[in-house]
């Protein structure tokens, strides 16, 4: 197994708790529209783009929009998304993040943002992270959302480092076959029943430190 040179961080539910916000802004498109949108229905949705989510969330109401109503329902959905994070504070950053963020700094390894999300620098600033990383490959930036390799392929050139030496943390089906797919380590926030392709899973960084990573990868 080649030495870990790289760390690759997705960014809702990995290092913030956003997705509690995707959901409420939503579920107000899906309500406006004349239907509901469930907590189970939302989970389809992590990992995926603005407007991908916003056509499944159509195709399970069965709305049909135009392509100009598509973007506008969208863009007052991304609104609404905002005007909720800008509630967010650096207390929102996930338990145990900055430590272990800091303890990869101190043992030289690389670190780098692989996000879907369009808003990831203003929500980094937001919660004063943004100094963390040395690369960020976000919405912006990609072609192709995961579970295409694209977005960590691309943090892993933007930091030298070899794919099967990056080390990706995710919490979304859909990013950890990204993460597979570019050929590197994966390890799953979240549960281990809905993250079955992660190499590792854990709860979150609380009790995650760069030696048990390094152990698990050994
Ligand atoms: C991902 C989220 O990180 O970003 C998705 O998991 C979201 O739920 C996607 O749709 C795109 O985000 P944004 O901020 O560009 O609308
Ligand atoms: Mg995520």
């Amino acid at each position: 197994m080649p030495s870990i040179e790289a760390c690759l961080f997705d960014l809702d539910g990995v290092i913030v708790d956003t997705a509690k916000y995707h959901y409420i802004a939503w579920r107000q498109l899906a309500n406006d529209l004349g239907f509901d949108l469930t907590h189970a229905q939302n989970e389809l949705l992590k990992g995926i783009s603005r407007m991908e989510s916003l056509e499944i969330i159509l195709a399970l109401g069965g709305v049909k929009l135009t392509d100009e109503e598509k973007l506008q329902r969208a863009t007052e959905k991304n609104s609404r998304y905002l005007a909720l994070c800008m509630q967010m504070t650096p207390a929102d950053t996930l338990p145990g993040v900055r430590a272990f963020l800091d303890e990869l700094k101190k043992g030289g390894i690389k670190t780098g943002l692989g996000s879907a999300s369009k808003n990831a620098k203003v929500i980094l600033e937001r919660i004063d992270m943004l100094s963390y990383f040395e690369t960020i490959v976000d919405g912006n930036r990609i072609t192709i959302g995961k579970p295409d390799p694209q977005v960590f392929l691309m943090g892993a050139a933007d930091l030298a480092a070899l794919p099967a030496q990056c080390v990706v943390f995710e919490d979304a089906l859909a990013g950890i076959q990204s993460a597979k797919a570019a050929g590197m380590l994966a390890v799953g926030i979240g549960e281990k029943a809905v993250l079955t392709q992660a190499d590792i899973v854990i709860p979150g960084f609380a009790d995650f430190h760069f030696q048990d990573m390094e152990a698990a990868f050994a």
